[in-house]
């Protein structure tokens, strides 16, 4: 018996065929359970030379198996290690690269630059409330530019009492936000989505601005230009450029300027810094003491300046990109041409 059993658990020449040598030896209706079970019918005598014989048998052969197993799991690993290697020398195939949108590359680069003047990078929601996006920022209910702005107002059903809801037309409400949550004195700009209904060459419904706040005892409109310079010649990569403040007006600053670039077109290329043209890239001035009343500062001790400017726009103008609604087309062809490699 034991000798078959040896003999069938080294010929069993894999996991399945061990297996069903240990059902036939060991298993429950197995050959050696029936003859442990049939030494209950045994005389005492019998039952004392057969028992110890049996159970000695049983291991052995649950030994054996065990052996057999790991034998196989091991030779079934050989095979497998000498069938599958990686050959590290082989040049690796090219894989398909994402590209940084223009965009989210321009971002960065504002936020760098206005980190080394000292500017911390705040936020504040797409969905605002009418408060924040236009009270808070001293714009009235009546106010033309309400409607002048292409507002998207969020639905309401009748007996909605939360109040009324927009998606913000620009990032002006995070100065407001930010101010009541940090205080003052502060150095913010705020990078983010604004949406107007509008839509051509120049116009999308959804595009990107970023707002810049300084407030502290004794910020003035010189410190404006100066900031405004020295981020142009960063971002821009010339010495001489050259900004020209027009008056203009906003609800929410007091004066109010419109910020244009000295540019060339020569053969429709764009050249900033040279040339007799002028393109408006921002619109800035020093905060409105009912702007800085409504954060929760006191006008009396804190003044500073605000500037809001389109990042879609810089963009276009730094990267030669001629129509603003490529940006958002999601073309393969075209983000493959003007995105970054990491
Ligand atoms: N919020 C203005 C706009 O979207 C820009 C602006 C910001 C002007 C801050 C002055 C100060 O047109």
């Amino acid at each position: 018996l034991k000798d078959k059993y040896v003999g069938q658990i080294a010929g069993a020449a894999d996991e399945a065929a061990l297996e069903a040598v240990r059902l036939a030896a060991l298993g429950k209706k197995g050959e050696i359970s029936l003859m442990m079970r049939s030494l209950g019918g045994m005389s005492p005598e019998e039952r004392q030379s057969f028992g110890p014989a049996l159970n000695a048998l049983k291991t052995e052969l649950s030994d054996a198996i065990a052996a057999r197993r790991d034998a196989l799991a091991e030779a079934a690993l050989e095979k497998r290690l000498a069938r599958e290697w990686v050959d590290v020398t082989q040049p690796p195939r090219p894989q398909p690269e994402g590209t940084i949108h223009p965009i989210s590359q321009v971002m960065e680069e504002v936020i760098a630059i206005f980190a080394d003047l000292g500017y911390a990078v705040a936020e504040g929601p797409q969905i605002e409330t009418d408060w924040y996006n236009f009270d808070a920022l001293n714009i009235p209910a009546e106010h033309p530019s309400r409607t002048e702005m292409d507002t998207f107002y969020m639905h309401r059903d009748p007996g909605d009492n939360r109040p009324p809801h927009v998606l913000r037309t620009h990032t002006s409400p995070v100065q407001i936000r930010y101010m009541e949550q940090h205080g003052v004195p502060c150095r913010i700009i705020a990078p983010g989505r604004v949406y107007r209904a509008d839509y051509d060459q120049t116009h999308t419904p959804m595009f990107h601005q970023y707002e810049g706040l300084c407030i502290d005892r004794d910020v003035s409109m010189a410190n404006l230009k100066w900031t405004l310079e020295e981020f142009c010649r960063a971002f821009f990569e010339v010495d001489g450029v050259e900004l020209r403040f027009r008056a203009s007006h906003f609800p929410f600053t007091e004066p109010s300027a419109e910020v244009d670039i000295r540019c060339s077109w020569e053969g429709g290329q764009l050249k900033i810094g040279e040339g007799d043209d002028w393109l408006e890239i921002l619109g800035s001035g020093m905060v409105h003491p009912k702007v800085l009343a409504a954060a929760g500062v006191d006008p009396d001790k804190w003044q500073g300046f605000a500037f809001g400017m389109g990042i879609d726009r810089i963009a276009m103008l730094k990267y030669g990109i001629p129509d603003l609604r490529a940006f958002f087309d999601s073309d393969l062809r075209w983000l493959r041409h003007y995105g970054f490699r990491t």
